[in-house]
């Protein structure tokens, strides 16, 4: 790759992806940098349509704080299109911020990442950018795929008018969490930049720079900074699977897993963040990322390697399973035709994403048992919910029909049901006022908190059976508390 010998001055930047990443990433850049001119691409004509609504209650991700953002930077230095081609023509630096999912076949199935869409952009890069162009790597990618991005911009043939083609590849992965995404970009707790031609970094950093402290910005090269963001995602599940599992040893033993998480996060070499017990991880990115690094560690010879991430998924798995049985079981061991209420169905609170959350398995596996379920979340649609819980059967119509509903009440998760089991940690569940809904359900009744935001002491002299993650102190089996 020939080597540019001064930082260019980015006055045009394109992003291809507008997704959970693209969008708001691109919004906070937009907002910070009003002299430079941000076009979002996307191949899929309905989200980018939702992109530019007026009703930014039809935005295709919800985030705290990203409307404000929209309404100050959408068309004055902020586009979404389709016209990726153009877009692409007319920047300096490219972002490539595509999805990247585990494979479903051939080598690496199941848990190599497929990177289908990162070539494909890699290639319209190569054949459409124009001059010297930074092209930088958003999505989560495995180790040494700027290898392939470069090979693919050095070999693709040029139409002949364009000879003057240079490009740098640089690594600058993405560590914002969905529902804190606008927070997390303003404030992130380091940018990470990674990159053998310095003036390739020189010019991403003086965009960064303009808000985020330079001691901050950490410049790695490249190969670290790929792996870098694959164990920062792995060390995040893995502190969840960990202290899932003793949750359920609390559950055991008589001892409350709460205390035991600020016990042991009062050491500040363990440190007191992301210990919260729950239904186990979800979201697009932990589950695909593990995988990744499993696989490229059996890839690399190291079997050992590979098996001790793989433990952090299968964990997370039982887990889910786990709480599913446990219902089940408190129920009498048969959920045949009865009625549970689902509270939340996005795999966290202040998202509506439901990738990889943990209310599809455990709505699943209710439903197998033969409950009926009543779902609430207030930002997953109904279409969405559809495709988790049916995504192949072709008389789902019916099915969903018979065996769950979504509905916008959440008095109504509570009507007539056997048990409500809270998913998803919304601020309006914390808000519940028991007495009401309790009298509402079909005794005996049970509430299944797998996010300890209950406070038992509310549910005092009602008639009803109460589970709480990792709480063994609760004896409530067929006890009222
Ligand atoms: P997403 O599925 O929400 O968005 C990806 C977008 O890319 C989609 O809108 C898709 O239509 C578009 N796309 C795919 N191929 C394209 C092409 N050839 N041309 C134009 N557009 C194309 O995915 P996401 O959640 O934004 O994640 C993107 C990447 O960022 C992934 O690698 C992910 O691991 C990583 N990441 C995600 C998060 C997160 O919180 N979601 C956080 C950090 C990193
Ligand atoms: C995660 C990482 O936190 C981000 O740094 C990273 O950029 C992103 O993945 C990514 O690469 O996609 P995200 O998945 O949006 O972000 O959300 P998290 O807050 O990490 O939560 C992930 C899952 O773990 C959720 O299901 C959440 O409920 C669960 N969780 C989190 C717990 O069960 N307990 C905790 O203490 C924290």
């Amino acid at each position: 790759m020939n080597e540019i010998k001064k930082t260019i001055a980015i006055k045009r930047i394109c992003c291809i992806g507008a997704g959970y990443v693209g969008g708001p990433t691109m919004a906070v850049i937009a907002d910070k940098c009003p002299d430079i001119k941000i076009d979002v691409v996307d191949i899929n004509e309905k989200k980018v349509e939702k992109w530019n609504s007026s009703d930014f209650q039809l935005l295709p991700v919800y985030e705290p704080g990203l409307e404000e953002i929209l309404k100050r930077c959408r068309g004055r230095n902020l586009t979404f299109s389709n016209e990726i081609e153009n877009k692409i023509s007319k920047a300096d630096m490219i972002f490539i911020s595509v999805n990247t999912p585990t494979k479903h076949s051939g080598i690496g199935k199941g848990k190599a990442s497929d990177l289908k869409w990162v070539e494909e952009c890699a290639r319209k890069v190569a054949q459409f950018a124009e001059g010297y162009t930074i092209v930088v790597e958003k999505s989560t990618l495995p180790v040494r795929t700027a290898e392939v991005i470069k090979s693919i911009l050095e070999r693709t043939e040029y139409p002949k008018s364009s000879n003057s083609k240079i490009f740098d590849v640089l690594s600058n992965p993405e560590f914002l969490s969905e529902g804190s995404a606008i927070n997390d970009l303003e404030n992130p707790d380091r940018v990470l930049i990674g990159g053998d031609n310095s003036y390739a970094v020189e010019s991403l950093i003086s965009i960064y720079k303009r808000w985020v402290p330079e001691e901050k910005i950490l410049r790695t090269n490249i190969w670290s900074s790929e792996l870098a963001k694959l164990t920062s995602n792995a060390f995040l599940a893995q502190r969840i699977s960990s202290i899932n599992s003793i949750s359920a040893l609390c559950e055991a033993t008589g001892a409350d897993i709460r205390e035991v998480s600020r016990a042991i996060g009062s050491d500040k070499r363990i440190g007191s963040e992301f210990l919260n017990s729950g239904p186990g991880f979800g979201g697009s990115c932990f589950k695909k990322d593990i995988l990744n690094l499993v696989y490229l560690s059996e890839h690399f010879g190291l079997p050992e390697v590979a098996d001790f991430w793989e433990s952090v998924v299968r964990l997370n798995k039982w887990h889910q399973h786990r709480i599913s049985r446990l219902i089940t079981k408190k129920l009498f061991g048969t959920l045949s035709d009865k009625k549970i209420g689902i509270l939340g169905f996005a795999f966290k609170a202040n998202t509506n994403d439901t990738r990889e959350s943990s209310a599809i398995q455990i709505c699943k596996d209710l439903i197998e048992e033969g409950a009926i379920l009543s779902i609430h979340d207030p930002k997953v649609s109904e279409e969405q919910i559809f495709n988790d819980l049916n995504p192949m059967n072709k008389n789902a119509k019916n099915h969903k029909i018979s065996r769950w509903k979504l509905v916008d009440n959440i008095k109504d998760t509570f009507y007539q049901a056997d048990a409500v089991v809270i998913i998803t940690e919304w601020e309006d569940y914390k808000e519940i006022e028991w007495g009401e809904t309790v009298n509402l359900m079909r005794s005996p009744s049970w509430v299944f908190d797998t996010r300890s935001i209950v406070d038992k002491n509310k549910l005092k002299n009602l008639k009803l059976n109460f589970w709480q993650i990792g709480n063994g102190a609760i004896k409530t089996e067929n006890n009222f508390l």
